[in-house]
């Protein structure tokens, strides 16, 4: 579709073809960087890796950055290269995507849920506090829908307490909190390069970290714990290879590191895309007193990764119907963790343990929101909005 340019039979702005909750905009640049693995001998961890890693790194300030295969993985590394396991907990928030808690099932520990702030759904430092035991080895802040959570308090707690503090960035690539940002004050923060965040090669993750030991042991266990990689015996020729630690097949490709790098080009130019298009909903939607959009904390530069909107729990989904009748596509970002299924049967969940994070998730939804969403569209769905509460 041409931004702007709706069918004449458009309802209230919406094009014919609806309108999307996201869309990649990989293009030529993405074409000729993978072009050009494929004109070379290394479809798996080489030179674009190596390439993509130190840009990574140097956009976040960062000492070094670990290339994987997705934030779930980079999670469980982190734990592992930790040295966090079996007999251990680790604390982190009820309001986040299942694989911050299923990363620390992977490593053997076990998730300690605590409550979140009820006006950003951020993890809670009093309730992160209240939650630690002898057992506590980690925490795992989740910087939910691209604000940080309080990571100077975080920290505090984490080195009162001789804990590591392991950030869950897969919403966070351009966020900053009181002039800090991922990676800053953490032993590791770990992004998602899935289909639908900022940076994307459709599967993906980064761990980043200051401390060079660590980054060490992350690239040897992202890769069976082996110290030769395909890259080196290209490279060297032949050698013995041995396996000095454990490991797992986490190794970012060639191919997902060409289609990340063209994106470092325009991640500023599309975060300030996403800005505007944040502030245009909060323009269109303020006057609709029936729902409230998550708050901002001052010192905060917000990345600006999803647009959420609560509303009362009878009406969610209803309006996600709503929409939907109004070729509008609006997804759920989250429902808390501690409900589902899986968590209540093997680690005695129950509902109402978590309240604040339980009112969040049974409320929220979140809006469509990618960087070339056309600004008009914003109104759009504003309209939709507006007229389910029959305004
Ligand atoms: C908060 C959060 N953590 C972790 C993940 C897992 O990321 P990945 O799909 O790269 O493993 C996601 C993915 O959506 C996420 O939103």
């Amino acid at each position: 579709m041409i931004d702007g340019i709706y069918p004449a039979n458009s309802e209230q702005g919406v094009p014919a073809e609806g309108i999307d909750f996201f869309r990649h905009d990989l293009g030529e640049a993405e074409l000729d960087a993978v072009r050009e693995v494929l004109n070379g001998p290394i479809l798996t961890t080489g030179e674009q890796v190596a390439r993509f890693e130190r840009r990574f790194a140097d956009y976040l300030s960062r000492k070094h950055s670990v290339g994987v295969t997705s934030c779930t993985g980079a999670l469980h590394l982190s734990l592992a290269a930790l040295g966090v396991g079996p007999g251990d907990e680790v604390i982190t928030t009820a309001l986040t995507f299942i694989a911050t808690a299923t990363a620390i099932l992977q490593a053997g520990a076990t998730p300690v849920l605590a409550d979140v702030e009820a006006d950003t759904g951020n993890l809670d430092a009093g309730a992160v506090k209240a939650a630690i035991t002898p057992r506590t080895r980690a925490i795992i802040p989740v910087h939910l829908y691209g604000q940080m959570c309080d990571m100077k308090a975080l920290q505090a707690i984490a080195s009162a307490h001789d804990l590591k503090l392991i950030e869950d960035a897969a919403h966070c690539v351009e966020g900053r909190r009181d002039g800090v940002r991922p990676g800053e004050l953490s032993d590791t923060a770990c992004f998602s390069f899935y289909a639908t965040k900022a940076l994307t090669s459709g599967e993906g993750g980064a761990v980043v970290t200051d401390d060079d030991g660590l980054a060490e042991r992350l690239r040897l266990m992202r890769s069976h714990g082996m110290n030769k990689t395909a890259n080196d015996r290209f490279q060297e020729g032949y050698k013995h290879w041995d396996m000095p630690i454990f490991g797992w097949k986490y190794n970012m490709d060639n191919i997902s590191a060409a289609l990340l790098l063209p994106q470092l080009d325009r991640i500023n130019a599309n975060h300030a895309k996403r800005l505007a298009l944040a502030e245009a909903y909060v323009r269109e939607l303020s006057d609709i007193k029936q729902l409230s959009i998550p708050a901002r904390r001052p010192d905060v530069r917000h990345a600006a990764h999803l647009f959420t909107i609560q509303v009362d729990p009878a009406d969610r989904d209803p309006l996600l119907d709503h929409l939907r009748s109004r070729r509008i596509s609006a997804m759920v970002n989250y429902r808390a963790i501690h409900l589902m299924q899986y968590f209540r049967a093997h680690l005695g969940f129950e509902p109402g343990m978590f309240p604040v994070a339980e009112r969040i998730g049974d409320s929220t939804l979140s809006l469509p929101f990618y960087p070339n969403m056309p600004i008009q569209q914003v109104g759009a769905v504003a309209a939709a909005v507006r007229e389910y509460f029959g305004k």
